[in-house]
This record gives C-alpha cells, structure tokens and sequence, in this order.
C-alpha cells in the first residue's frame, strides 16, 4: 500500500514544455501526488461566470497517466481584480481601520455575503468540473484560512453580525453585562448596537492599533469565538458546495500550531480529515513532533501534510529559510509519515521567478536541475513504498495524553502572565521532556474521553468548564494520575475570575490551596527542590510561581532559598484510587523530567525497552499486538542502540540483534 507523497505545483505560471520537463522530474522523483490551483482564481475564472479549466485539464490528465493524483484547491485566497472592483465591500478591514487592498493574497472578509456567495459558486464550479475525474484524489478549501493577519475582520458587516452573534448567545444586554463585569471601567451597554469591534486581538501579524488600550477581556474572547466561528462557516460553505459534487475527501489546510486564530477542534468536526502545513528548520538538531501530535488529536486519527518544507535560500517573510542539512530532508519526510501523517506534499516542487514568492525554496532550483534535495525526494519516496504497509496497518497506542485547548490559549494571549510565557511553547515543552523519556503522548481536546489514558497533563487550564473539572475528578478517583501545573481553573469560560481558592473546584482533587501567585522575572528566580525516591533534584523556575498550601497533599517540591524557602510548590494528593500532582511553578527541563517520571510510574506506563541516546527520537505504534518502533537520529552522529532482543528491520527486510547503528539523519523500523 503506498503512502500519498508529493508536491505543490502551480501550472498557471508555465509554459508547456515547462510543465513537461517538471513532470518527468516528478515521475523520476517516485512522488504520487499533487497540489495546485489555490491562488488561481484568475485563471479559474478570468471573466465573471466565464469558468476555464483548458489550462489545468491537460496538467491533471498528464499527472494522472503517470501515476500521480491531484488534490484540486478552491482558489478564494485570492479573489480576481475584476471581482474586487465590482465589489470593492468585500475586502478585509484590520484593526486600523485599515482596507487590505487588492493586491496581495487573502484580501476578503469571510463574513460578507457578497463574498460567500461568489466563494460558493467558484468552489461549485470547480466541484461539478473535478468531482468525478478518476485522477483527482481530493479537495482543499480556500488556503491557510486566517493567516497573515487574516481572520479578524473589522468591517462594518462584521461589526453587525458580532452584535447579533452576543445576542444569540447573551440573549439580553442585562445578562451580557453581567456575565462580562462591564460596569468595570463603566462600559455597561444600553443595547447590543453599542457594542464595538475590539481593538486587539490575540492574531499574531498584527499591530497594536492604539497604545494602551485596554479592553474588556471577556468582550475579546468573545471576539475570538466569533471570528473562529465565521472562518468555520466560510469554510463550511465550500465544503458544502464541494460535497454537492464529489464524495472525494475535502478538507483545508491549517496553520497547525502556527497562527491559533481558529479552534481547529471545532473546524475539522465538519472536514474529512485534519490537514496542516508545517515549516521546521531542517538544519536544526530536531523536528519538534508536538504539531504532529496535536495533529492526530484534532481529529482523532491520522492526518494530512499539505505543504512542508522542501528547502532554504530566498524566503518570503524578509529572511530566508536555510538549507537542510544533509540527510534531513528525507528524514523530515519520513518522519512526519512515522508521526500520523497519511499524506505529505512539500513546498513546491520548482522554485518561483516572479511573485512575492520569487525565488523561494522548492525541492527543484530553478533551472529545474535535479540536486541534493530532489535525489533525498527521491530517496525517501523510495523508502515510504516499503513503509506504507505497516504505517497503514499500525497505530498509536499511547498511555499519556495532553491536554491542549484554544480557549485557555486565547485567554492567556489576551492577558499575558509573563513576557516569556507562551501557551503553545509550554505544551511543547512538556511534551518534549516525555519523548525524551521515551514516552509518547497524544495531544487531546479537554473534551476527549481520559479514561483509556494512564497519565493525563494538564498545562496551564486558566479556563475551565465546571464539566472538565468533574471529568478530572472523576478520571483521578478511577485510578488515572492527573498532573496540572499552575493557573489551574482560575477563570470561567466567560473568562471571569472565580471567587473561590485556586485551583477553584480543584482544592479537594489537589489537596492544596493556592496562596500568593507572581510572574518570574530575571531577578526573582528561586531553585526548586523536589524530593524524588532516591533523594532530591534541584532546578531553578520560570514563568510563574504560585504558593501552595497543604490542604492534605504532600509537599514533594519546595522553594529551597528566597524568602520563600521551605514553602510548598509541588504537591502529590491520593485522591480516590488515583494520584493528582500539582506543579505550581515552571521548571527547567531536567526537574520537570523527574516530576513527569514520579507521575508516569504512578500511572505504571510502559518505557521504551531498550536505551536511546538525546539527540533520537522513538514513535511507538501498534501493529496488532507487534511494537512498531519507528528510530529517528536527528544529530549529526552516528547514534548506536544496544537492544534488547531481536527485531525485524522493515526496512532491510532482515532481523537485527545486539547493536544497531544508525547513521547521522538515519532512521529505522523495527518490529518486535
Ligand atoms: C504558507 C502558504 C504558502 C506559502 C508558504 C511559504 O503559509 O500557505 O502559500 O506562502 O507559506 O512559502
Ligand atoms: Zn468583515
């Protein structure tokens, strides 16, 4: 069974023998798959009503006869110059005030009628063209949806359906004021036509547009809800419009963890599949699996790449991108597939003359010369037809979940706790610590099921819903080992403080009380000493330090100097059958490794059965009851594992013993 891997490709820029010359590469290259069409709108539809797929029919046909299938994309991240000058209200507005003009790409406001209207009908027209061709895999809606500053629109049609969208929700102005504390700084609205635009945003790419200007922060959440959910519906009206025409998969390419201007949870309830775009560096020492991670969490199951990277060189954000090292390209990409992706498609087969992307990275340069990249292409291609099978046939089976949610994202961008502080990079962080435990860890929504998790972490909950508390609660007495860390259910889902001791609702589950709480600047700093079965580790702080007091939890970690020498701030509680541990201060990676490994012999999960040197990187995946280890080098070394028993090497079709090798960017599938 093969893998989809591949490419984006942009035919609309080429001539014929161009376009020729680019598919017997790709053909030589043993990809089977591609992209194209996303910002072609021009071409789609060069007079309004006048559709024209001469241009990428022959393209699709000729891809298709050799063997590789098409993903067609909806090209609504840029309307044509004809539809904005008869409809110049569709453009975006920022939180300037000012128009996005034509011009650049993704220059519409997903909320204008206009717009949806004419976004319906290009994608059904490309739906009822491509629905039923054979050499069409699937479809992409639209391309990155809210990135670049995109998906907060501020024009008037905007302004009046937020209005509405409160009113749906609040019902009266009486209750929004109250849910929301507007009588603070005087702000409580007579009538929901008041109620303006927030000025700031959590959207990364924009400016703050008035210096000092401090809002409602139950009004921005709001915001952010409101906007997510018009992107969603924008999407969903192509998927609709599609899906009169094809029973193909149809989905859209996120940000991953990039931009976070959309709930993807809720996003891809309504999409076939969760598809991303992912830009790693490939020169550096490792690939950050945590996107991948919260990738197979999204929906639950495997996902889509959609572009990856592909190179270095010239770039498109003022500074380029550098070069892979060697080996890492092939690496990347089969690292991605041993991750949960079903379908990779790097960033763009042949680098661009003209555009804003001129002279961008591409796996081929532009003189469409085959080089190092193309052949690691090549090569990785090569080996995903020996890894499809049991890539398909195997999943993930992993005992250790993190919980990651938008709304406690927004909350904490909205009101930063500390200048180094940055909710995704925290996940990361914890997660990272485990996999180089050697444990794997699914990345999970607050509302999946816990129950099949024997550790559950929990970073940085500011928002949490009275339900998610109860199911914690409830998962810990059962037996499972909870670890949250510090602003544990501080606030509502209104965003609104609780009148109750930190963590609110939580205090009997954690066995403690929350004293005083303070972000860690240079200057405050304090080393933590926590106590572990054979003694003690040490290790300074970060971010935030909360003070617990002991509430019938055990004091394992204390501040050891400061004035707050011998106070708590890591706390272990039995509570129920199970154990809930609370860390109420960030650690540097080391003593956050062995508090994580107190919790996972708790929770009694399984290790890696064999040692694995820092610089590598294990997934585990079941196949059927077999362990499928998938080995990856990252360093620049040769990395040597001494094992255990025998394993059959996938790879080689051989079965291995002792000691096994791997070159430097090398990896390895090993059966058990
Ligand atoms: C992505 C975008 C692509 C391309 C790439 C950078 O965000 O979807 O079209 O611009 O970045 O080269
Ligand atoms: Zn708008």
């Amino acid at each position: 069974m093969r893998m989809k891997y591949g490419v984006s490709y942009y035919p609309e820029h080429k001539e014929q023998a161009e376009i020729a010359h680019d598919i017997a590469l790709m053909k030589e290259a043993g990809i089977n798959l591609v992209r194209m069409g996303e910002f072609a709108w021009c071409k789609f539809e060069p007079v309004e009503g006048q559709y024209d797929f001469a241009w990428l029919d022959p393209v699709v046909e000729e891809l298709g006869a050799n063997g590789i299938q098409t993903i067609i994309c909806t090209p609504t991240a840029c309307p044509p110059a004809w539809l904005v000058e008869k409809h110049p209200e569709i453009l975006y507005v920022d939180n300037r005030g000012i128009t996005r003009p034509f011009g650049g790409r993704r220059h519409y406001c997903y909320n204008n009628p206009v717009y949806r209207g004419y976004s319906r009908k290009i994608a059904e027209a490309i739906g009822a063209h491509y629905g039923g061709s054979p050499y069409v895999f699937a479809f992409q809606i639209d391309n990155e949806l809210a990135q670049e500053g995109t998906g907060r629109c501020r024009c008037p049609v905007c302004r009046k359906k937020f209005q509405q969208w409160l009113e749906g929700k609040y019902g009266t102005i009486v209750e929004l004021n109250r849910r929301m504390g507007t009588v603070f700084w005087g702000q409580a609205y007579d009538r929901f036509s008041q109620i303006n635009l927030p000025v700031n945003t959590i959207e990364p790419n924009t400016q703050q547009a008035i210096p000092a200007f401090f809002e409602n922060p139950s009004l921005r959440l709001d915001f952010e809800r409101f906007c997510s959910d018009s992107n969603i519906e924008y999407q969903n009206i192509q998927r609709d419009a599609l899906k009169k025409y094809t029973d193909k998969i149809v989905t859209t390419n996120a940000t991953g963890l990039a931009t976070n201007s959309i709930d993807y949870y809720k996003a891809f309830q309504g999409l076939d599949c969760y598809a991303f775009d992912y830009y790693p560096s490939l020169r550096d020492l490792e690939i950050s699996s945590f996107p991948y991670a919260h990738a197979r969490g999204v929906c639950g199951k495997d996902f889509w790449l959609l572009e990856f990277q592909s190179g270095g060189g010239h770039g498109l954000w003022g500074s380029g991108r550098l070069q892979p090292y060697p080996g890492a390209l092939r690496q990347a990409a089969v690292h991605a597939f041993a991750a949960g992706a079903d379908l990779v498609a790097h960033f763009q087969f042949r680098t661009f003359p003209f555009g804003a992307e001129q002279l961008n990275y591409a796996v081929v340069d532009i003189d469409g010369i085959p080089r190092r990249r193309f052949y690691e292409v090549q090569a990785a291609a090569r080996d995903l037809k020996k890894l499809g099978s049991v890539l398909k046939h195997s999943r993930f089976d992993n005992e250790v979940a993190v919980c990651f949610d938008y709304q406690s994202l927004w909350a904490l961008k909205i009101k930063p706790i500390a200048k180094d502080f940055n909710y995704v990079k925290f996940c990361t962080e914890i997660y990272q610590q485990l996999a180089r435990l050697g444990v794997g860890a699914d990345v999970i929504p607050f509302g999946r099921d816990l129950d099949k998790y024997k550790v559950v972490i929990v970073p940085a909950p500011i928002i949490m819903s009275d339900d998610f508390k109860r199911r914690l609660k409830q998962y810990v007495y059962n037996g499972g080992v909870l670890l949250s860390t510090f602003l544990a259910g501080i606030k509502n889902p209104d965003n609104i403080g609780i009148a109750e001791s930190l963590p609110c609702g939580l205090t009997g589950l954690f066995g403690i009380r929350v004293g005083e709480v303070e972000p860690v600047v240079e200057r405050t700093k304090a080393t933590i000493a926590l106590k572990t079965g054979a003694g003690e580790t040490r290790g300074v702080n970060k971010y935030w330090a909360e003070t617990l007091e002991p509430n019938g939890a055990e004091m394992i970690g204390v501040y050891a100097d400061t004035f707050r020498e011998g106070t708590g701030v890591i706390s272990r509680n039995s509570y129920g059958n199970g154990v809930a541990y609370y860390l109420g201060t960030g650690v540097e990676p080391q003593l956050l490794g062995e508090l994580a490994k107190l919790a996972l012999k708790d929770g009694r999960v399984a290790l890696l059965p064999f040692k694995v040197q820092a610089g590598m990187k294990v997934f585990v995946r079941k196949y059927d009851h077999q362990n499928l280890y998938c080995l990856f080098n990252f360093s620049q070394e040769p990395a040597a594992i001494k094992l255990d028993h025998d394993y059959y090497d996938v790879l080689n079709g051989d079965s291995v013993t002792d000691e096994i090798v791997l070159e430097p960017k090398g990896y390895r599938f090993l059966l058990d």
